[in-house]
């Protein structure tokens, strides 16, 4: 049962889209008069607290703290407080289960337990918000509740689910090129690229630099042939840019943020000084969704949205004469940033003019939406889109990815622990930069992290332009990349069909163990071994040095490793084993009863065929979700059912 309570008058958030009964003060709330609203709970010695979406360290978020204020700070420490989303949404499993969501967009320090000594305190900066209390039988009931009122999922098209290649630093078609005859010449498959500002113009959005990228249409289309899409970065600021249209109608037309004398306000961002669209008003979002049209009009159907938090590098004031007031002291943030966000200023729909400190998280969500809601209009099929910043809700208009993270196993395991965390939070669609943007990967760590990648939904290998190369390409014995993406194109069939029938049912795609055995004390406390859909177990390597690992199978199950010779299938007892891994294969679980369909091997998507199957697993029937990959007519009723026994793979 899902109760709305109403605190104060509420900055409309768009997060929660069906109607929930509103109640009556709830008993365990504490709250405080003043300038903040304050929530306590009092945790059992055994509780788990799940939820929070993009926060570091693990699953179970007890015995530290959080914030939720969207930040763009590379260094992914354990103890950095914000991330690049804001996903307030708590899940308590103790003697009862219960959920709670924040709909806020100002900040909200989350304290579970982090001085040990059972308390849990949620402390919203803003006396204005509205909390959805959710009861349920269990964490996973708690969180399907949850799920059914935010709205479905984003149905991104069956080629956002093959293997992208991206980098900071590919400045010319033909860098293009090479990227994408190198993945054919070793085999590799491949669906995209991404295309990272180095494609604009001055960094301007919505244009293409036109000596690097001639004729770009026909370079989209000549990609297209070969089973290759494009990917552009489209950023927040638009260039201050006499001349470039998108500044001159946007300043025209009162698209941009306000600075505190009410002209347009001025950051520098990767272009120099730009202009933040005022993403939360109607009419610009509306104006802004339209601009890709640019793109969409050149072929383009996939795109990454980022420095949407939004990032700062320096602003008019704060160098000059920072307000006193806006500097002082915030132990969470570095200051300059908090006084860069008190100093812009946003037109609400509801006609209240606010600091975007006071919304701020809801900034890059309101760009994703923008976004979103424009390329619905613009393409008559389904669109890929992701975002660096997300606030729940965005999930109904595109996916996301965690942002700079760096190459080392920490960050590996960061991976592993966030993916169901943002699917608690409705993010289906995520996953992180393989192989890490910061600082030079290694063999080995790359292809431990595609044995990860190959089992989230958006899987691609990108870096900063500081760092190596690390397109698979690159190293020794490229054959071996080739078997770890080979293994996401075989499994795509069962990864595709699950992930829309948890997005069609409002379910998640990735769950912690604990989620599928919820009587088992010993799967209640792991954190490094996932499910994934209905049928699979995951237990990825996440350490350097290591032959394999040790896996706990909470039933029976079929083990299923997979090389260069393809599957071979194991029937394994339940409890704890040891399984040695070498890095060019991957083992994964087939749980009870349970069935995975697995396709050919491909060079890309539109090679694939999802209907020529074979069945693996000790499972009699499996409902498999198909359709062409990009229609906007989805639904459960395209589920067809296979039976084992009468699958041939290649008939
Ligand atoms: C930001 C993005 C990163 C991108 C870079 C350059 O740091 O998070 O993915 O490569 O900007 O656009």
């Amino acid at each position: 049962m899902v109760t709305k309570y109403i605190y104060g008058n509420p900055v409309e958030t768009y997060a929660v889209v069906e109607e929930v009964p509103l109640g009556e003060t709830p008993a365990h709330v504490f709250l405080e008069t003043g300038n903040s609203l304050t929530f306590t709970h009092s945790l059992g010695s055994e509780d788990i607290v799940y939820g929070l979406g993009e926060t570091m360290r693990g699953i179970n978020k007890r015995g530290h703290r959080y914030i939720s204020f969207n930040y763009d700070d590379p260094y992914h420490k354990d103890e950095m407080p914000s991330m690049y989303g804001s996903h307030n949404f708590i899940v308590v499993d103790g003697e009862t289960a219960f959920g709670a969501f924040f709909d806020t967009p100002a900040k909200v320090v989350f304290d579970v337990d982090s001085k040990k000594n059972g308390q849990l305190t949620v402390t919203c900066t803003s006396p204005d918000l509205r909390l959805y209390l959710v009861e349920g039988e269990g964490p996973y009931d708690v969180v399907r509740q949850f799920l059914a009122i935010i709205g479905r999922s984003f149905l991104p098209p069956l080629w956002a689910f093959g293997y992208g290649q991206s980098r900071w630093g590919y400045k010319t078609a033909r860098d293009i090129d090479r990227v994408a005859r190198k993945h054919r010449d070793a085999g590799i498959p491949l669906d995209y690229i991404c295309m990272d500002i180095d494609y604009m113009d001055q960094y301007r959005d919505f244009t293409v630099n036109c000596r690097r990228f001639p004729n770009f249409p026909d370079f989209v289309a000549r990609h297209r042939k070969e089973g290759l899409h494009l990917v552009p970065i489209v950023d927040a600021g638009i260039k201050i840019e006499p001349g470039d249209p998108v500044f001159e109608e946007g300043v025209k037309e009162g698209h941009f943020c306000k600075n505190r004398e009410g002209r347009e306000f001025q950051a520098e961002v990767w272009p120099g000084l730009t202009h933040f669209p005022d993403f939360l008003q109607k009419k610009t979002r509306r104006w802004f969704g339209e601009q890709y049209r640019f793109y969409t009009d050149q072929g383009i159907e996939g795109f990454w949205n980022d420095m949407n938090e939004p990032a700062i590098f320096s602003t008019e004031y704060r160098e000059r004469d920072a307000e006193p007031d806006a500097v002082r002291g915030d132990p969470d943030q570095p200051e300059r940033h908090i006084a860069d966000f008190k100093d812009f200023f946003h037109q609400l729909d509801d006609g209240r003019r606010m600091r975007n400190y006071e919304v701020h998280n809801l900034y890059g969500a309101m760009m994703t939406r923008a976004s979103g809601q424009g390329l619905d209009q613009l393409l008559d099929k389904r669109y890929l889109l992701f975002s660096r910043s997300s606030y729940i809700g965005a999930h109904r208009y595109g996916g996301m990815w965690t942002g700079d993270n760096a190459s080392t196993w920490k960050m590996l395991r960061q991976n592993v622990y966030h993916m169901p965390s943002l699917n608690m939070c409705g993010f289906l669609f995520s996953g992180a930069d393989t192989g890490g943007f910061g600082g030079d990967t290694n063999r080995e760590l790359l292809l431990r992290w595609l044995a990860v990648s190959a089992f989230t939904p958006l899987m691609r290998n990108h870096a900063s332009i500081q760092t190596r190369h690390q397109e698979c390409y690159r190293f020794r014995k490229p054959e071996d990349f080739k078997t770890l993406v080979s293994l996401r194109y075989r499994l795509l069939p069962y990864l595709y069909s699950e992930f829309m029938k948890a997005a069609l049912r409002q379910d998640m795609f990735i769950l912690p163990l604990a989620f599928g055995y919820p009587g088992d004390r010993r799967a209640r406390r792991i954190e490094d071994q996932l499910l994934v859909g209905e049928s699979i177990m995951i237990a990825p390597v996440l350490e350097p040095g290591v032959r394999g690992r040790s896996v706990y199978l909470p039933e029976p199950m079929t083990q299923v490793r997979y090389g260069a010779g393809g599957f071979t299938c194991t029937e394994v007892e339940a409890g704890e084993q040891t399984i040695e891994v070498p890095q060019n294969e991957v083992v994964f679980y087939i749980r009870q009863g349970k069935l995975v369909p697995v396709g050919k091997a491909a060079a890309n998507t539109a090679d694939l065929a999802l209907t020529e199957v074979e069945l693996l697993g000790g499972g009699t029937t499996y409902e498999q979700y198909i359709d062409d990959g990009y229609t906007k007519q989805c639904g459960l009723e395209r589920c067809v059912t296979r039976r084992k026994g009468e699958d041939a793979l290649g008939e």
